[in-house]
């Protein structure tokens, strides 16, 4: 519940407004699918499974932005991504294709805001130089 400081106690949490799980799902295929094309960084994501790729995603998100609670334990992200070898200017390709996604699925202002600081606040455990 850590990035869910603003929202109003008695409302919905951010991804029930998002649509719910299948929802986010649905935005994170597209994420995924632009991501395996993309000519600078999709090799690094060719080598694993799509449908895994965007499960664990969906339910990292779910869990960061205090959505409905559902059984999934959190890994060491430092850990999984070390031996990527992922730069600066790879994470923020990837955030650059997130932000244009966001937008084209015309998600909520606030719920986008929530969601990119989400992924700007791992960019120090994700990058290895
Ligand atoms: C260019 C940047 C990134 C690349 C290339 C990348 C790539 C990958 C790959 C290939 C995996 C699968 C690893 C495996 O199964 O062994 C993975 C897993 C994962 N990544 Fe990333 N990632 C990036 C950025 C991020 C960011 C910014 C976040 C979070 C804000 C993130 C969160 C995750 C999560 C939650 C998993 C699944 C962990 C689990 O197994 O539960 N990644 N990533």
């Amino acid at each position: 519940m850590t990035q869910n400081k603003k929202r109003n106690s008695t409302g919905p949490d951010p991804i029930t407004r998002l649509g719910g799980f299948d929802q986010l799902t649905i935005i994170l295929e597209e994420f995924y699918t632009r991501l395996i094309d993309d000519i600078w960084i999709g090799y690094i994501f060719k080598p694993f499974d799509r449908q895994k790729l965007i499960s664990d995603q969906a339910e990292f998100v779910n869990r960061s932005l205090g959505g409905p609670k559902r059984n999934y334990e959190p890994r060491n992200l430092k850990q999984i991504h070390r031996p990527l070898k992922i730069t600066g200017g790879h994470f923020d390709r990837r955030h650059q294709i997130l932000k244009e996604v966001l937008n084209e699925f015309n998600v909520d202002e606030e719920i986008k805001e929530l969601w990119i600081n989400l992924d700007l606040k791992f960019k120090a455990v994700i990058i290895s130089r």
